[in-house]
């Protein structure tokens, strides 16, 4: 998605309201899930200025964060020398092509797509989840108030229209993202693993 790379662009780091989901606290479901797992390998998909992919390789797993813009992985850089961070579009990246994870991770960036790329995104997932590992996706939910500085919105039946084709879903749940000004937009929880 090309667009965020001008978006990045425009932003300034300074003013909390132009990146109004960086909390600086890695995502509360993740936590849970990772507490509840043994993931050696993850990839943070969209990483943006790398709190996630921070926390994951703190824990112990050996992480790749990806973000398509330079700017932010140039600031995701000075967080954490230990994960591998890569600029490039997940997407159609061809530096991924014969890799496995063990957790994929991304909040806010799947969401982010319609048909047909939401397709090429899930596809990806599949090609890059090891047999056992699990996509973990954070998504803004089409429900609840429309608020300020809110996530792109999808409904339930979108995501499993779009996601079951590539995929098995183990679980779809409901949770939020916080937002830096405190509000948090309501989301789904989406868990799922290779088709067996
Ligand atoms: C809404 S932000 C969420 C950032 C971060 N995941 C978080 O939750 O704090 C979406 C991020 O995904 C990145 N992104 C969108 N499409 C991408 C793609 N195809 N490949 C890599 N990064 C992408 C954007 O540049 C942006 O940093």
């Amino acid at each position: 998605m090309q667009i965020w790379k001008s978006l990045w662009e425009s932003y300034d780091l300074n003013n909390p309201a132009d990146t109004p989901w960086e909390t600086h606290t890695r995502d509360q479901k993740l936590f849970d899930i990772v507490s509840n797992h043994n993931f050696n390998t993850a990839i943070d998909v969209g990483c943006a200025v790398g709190t996630n992919a921070d926390w994951l390789q703190q824990n112990g797993i050996k992480t790749v964060g990806i973000d398509i813009s330079e700017k932010a992985i140039s600031e995701a850089k000075k967080l954490n020398s230990k994960v591998e961070w890569i600029c490039d579009d997940f997407v159609y990246d061809h530096v991924l092509f014969d890799r496995q994870f063990d957790l994929i991770f991304d909040r806010g960036c799947f969401h982010g797509y319609q048909y047909p790329e939401s397709h090429f995104f899930a596809h990806k997932v599949s090609k890059l989840l090891s047999s056992n590992g699990y996509w973990i996706s954070i998504i803004g939910a089409e429900k609840g108030d429309v608020i300020k500085f809110g996530p792109p919105r999808k409904t339930a039946t979108e995501i499993v229209s779009v996601v079951e084709e590539h995929l098995e879903i183990v679980e779809l749940s409901e949770c939020h993202i916080s937002l830096f000004n405190g509000n948090v937009a309501p989301a789904w929880c989406l868990i799922s693993k290779k088709k067996s």
